[in-house]
């Protein structure tokens, strides 16, 4: 048996866990920052500061619930990137801290990829090769993904991410932080169909949401806050409905013209309701396999990274002390 410790600290999650042999979980502990939801966006330095008051007690719990001591466990992974430098550097330095005390191996995560390993901790056995939508605060990309998690992306953002769009619209919509659980909260009694964003139309697998953005707020000036005010749900449930049917699109042409029967989603925003329903629904009829990670793997954690870890450890895919941490 194999057990890998991870550590997550690439934005606003501190998590930590312990995965046994790639999927099945020991132990896990996240905590959401909740500092930045009065500045409507995470704050990086206000991020780095949280993350270092809570990591050791976070990984102390992550231990003291698995019922095992460091002597058992066989590696540390640690997510180093893409994500807010000053926060990487938080959980890098106590992953290093842990490796050098207890002289385990150092493994690095990148942050996108283990998002996508949220579908192997959900359904444990998943068909490669296949296409993963990654969308989060920091990313909306396609990927395509094969067995040993090797992958090329094949569409990115070309400006906001689709995590990105929720919050900054809903803070235009005055429903606070973070943006996507509060539109889709609004939207649960909304009309989708009630105004026609615009689906930006760009021809390869990249995407964008400034347009969509800018289309909000002129809406907003035009139609004024009482009548925003009034009809809330049905605009929080149309400015969804422009994310979600953009994130679809893609996902599906992109399956169609690389011949993949496989698809599956994966961030923050693939636990948007919608999303998932819709998603659903448009698979069955192109009859593509979907998979859609659980809930709680959604957002960021450490079990993710620690599943993640053990390919790398099966691999002898370590890293030395001289590791650092990336942004993009
Ligand atoms: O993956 P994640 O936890 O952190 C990043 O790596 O960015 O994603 C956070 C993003 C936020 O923008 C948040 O608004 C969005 O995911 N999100 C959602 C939902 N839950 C979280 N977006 C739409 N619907 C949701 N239910
Ligand atoms: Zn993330």
């Amino acid at each position: 048996m194999t057990y890998i410790l991870g550590i997550e600290s690439s934005c606003d999650e501190t998590g930590v866990a312990i995965v046994q042999d790639g999927t099945q979980i020991i132990s896990g502990i996240v905590k959401t920052q909740t500092i930045h939801e009065e500045y409507g966006g995470v704050v990086p330095d206000l991020s780095s500061r949280e993350h270092m008051k809570i990591i050791d007690r976070i990984a102390e719990q992550a231990i003291n619930t698995s019922g095992l001591i460091m002597e058992d466990i066989d590696a540390i992974a640690v997510v180093n990137g893409p994500g807010l430098v000053g926060s990487l550097m938080i959980g890098l330095m106590y992953a290093k801290g842990l490796a050098l005390r207890y002289n385990k191996p150092l493994i690095s995560v990148n942050h996108i990829l283990s998002h996508i390993y949220a579908n192997i901790l959900t359904y444990k056995e998943v068909d490669f090769p296949l296409i993963a939508l990654v969308a989060s605060g920091g990313h909306s990309s396609l990927f395509y993904v094969k067995e040993d998690f090797s992958m090329k992306i094949i569409g990115k953002t070309l400006d906001d991410a689709a995590g990105e769009a929720f919050d900054k619209c809903a803070k235009m919509l005055g429903l606070g932080y973070p943006g996507g659980p509060a539109i889709q909260k609004y939207a649960e009694n909304g009309n989708p169909n009630f105004y026609k964003f615009p689906r930006a139309r760009i021809k390869n697998y990249d995407f964008s949401f400034s347009g969509l953005k800018t289309s909000v707020l002129y809406y907003i000036n035009e139609k004024g806050e009482e009548f925003v005010k009034e009809n809330i749900h049905n605009i929080a449930a149309s400015v969804q409905e422009a994310i979600v049917d953009q994130l679809i699109n893609k996902l599906i042409i992109s399956a169609k013209d690389y011949n993949i029967r496989n698809i599956a989603i994966a961030g923050g925003v693939s636990a948007n309701k919608r999303l998932r329903e819709k998603l659903q629904y448009i698979a069955k009829k192109n009859s593509l396999h979907l998979y859609i990670p659980e809930f709680k793997y959604c957002t960021d954690n450490g079990e993710v990274v620690a599943g993640i870890g053990y390919i790398y450890y099966k691999n002898k895919d370590f890293s030395n002390m001289k590791l650092n941490v990336y942004s993009r």
